[in-house]
């Protein structure tokens, strides 16, 4: 089985739900006009991401790791007009693009992006005493990871969904012995979750246009 029929499959998916979507196709043009790597999710995962959102009933999004913005216009899509998503992104250039995508889709209002490490970030919204977010999305750097789950758990309340990005990297994660740090990253959160009776979760992994990984899926139970 090749790469080439995930692609012909995931074209077809994409040509029959997201036949035509400007502000997500001006947001890639953009984000690959500015020189931001192309690794946001793909279309149809996006799509996912709004779907999960939305039956979750989601008002308040906490994303971890923005690039772009391509995620979090999907995300923001799932929320009613008086809700919120907070970003947080490292690099401030991919910061100011995502900010004018998310303009640009007519998204801006919901949407505030801070800009700085995750773990600061995130520490920031607990010592704020931020509300629990309804659904946590993490696609930031896999080695922060354990991290992330860790403060992300003290920003939930029972029923938060927390999605995972990028938890197979081509299968990689089975491998114990890797002395990839992001796998590693990616297996001690794994671990953590399954570990924690607060958490009730799973794992999935997928083929498409952005090659074979997958997502953790979590629910916070109590
Ligand atoms: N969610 C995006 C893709 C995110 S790519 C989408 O699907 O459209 C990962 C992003 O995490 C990059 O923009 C990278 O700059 C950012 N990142 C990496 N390390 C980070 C850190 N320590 N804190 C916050 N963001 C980080
Ligand atoms: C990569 C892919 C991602 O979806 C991501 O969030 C970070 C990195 C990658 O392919 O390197
Ligand atoms: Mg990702």
């Amino acid at each position: 089985m090749s790469e080439n029929l995930w692609d012909d499959v995931d074209e077809y998916f994409v040509s029959l739900f997201l036949p035509s979507d400007s502000a997500l196709e001006e947001t890639l043009d953009r984000s690959a006009a500015a020189g931001l790597p192309p690794i946001s999710v793909a279309p149809n995962q996006g799509k996912l991401l709004e779907l999960l959102a939305k039956m979750q009933g989601s008002r308040r999004i906490l994303e971890i790791g923005t690039l772009g913005g391509y995620s979090t216009i999907s995300l923001v899509r799932a929320l009613p007009s008086d809700g919120s998503l907070v970003t947080l992104e490292l690099e401030s250039l991919h910061a100011e693009v995502a900010r004018e995508n998310i303009d640009r889709a007519g998204l801006g209002l919901l949407v505030d992006i801070r800009v700085g490490p995750a773990t600061k970030l995130l520490q920031d919204l607990i010592d704020e005493d931020a509300a629990p977010f309804d659904f946590i999305f993490i696609d930031a750097d896999k080695e922060g990871y354990p991290k992330y789950l860790e403060l992300s758990l003290q920003l939930s309340r029972p029923g938060t969904v927390i999605v995972a990005d990028n938890v197979v990297r081509d299968g990689e994660v089975a491998d114990s012995t890797s002395t990839d740090e992001r796998v590693q990253g990616v297996r001690a959160f794994l671990e953590m979750a399954a570990a924690d009776d607060r958490i009730e979760g799973t794992a999935i992994q997928t083929v498409g246009s952005k090659g074979y990984d997958g997502f953790a899926l979590l629910v916070v139970s109590r």
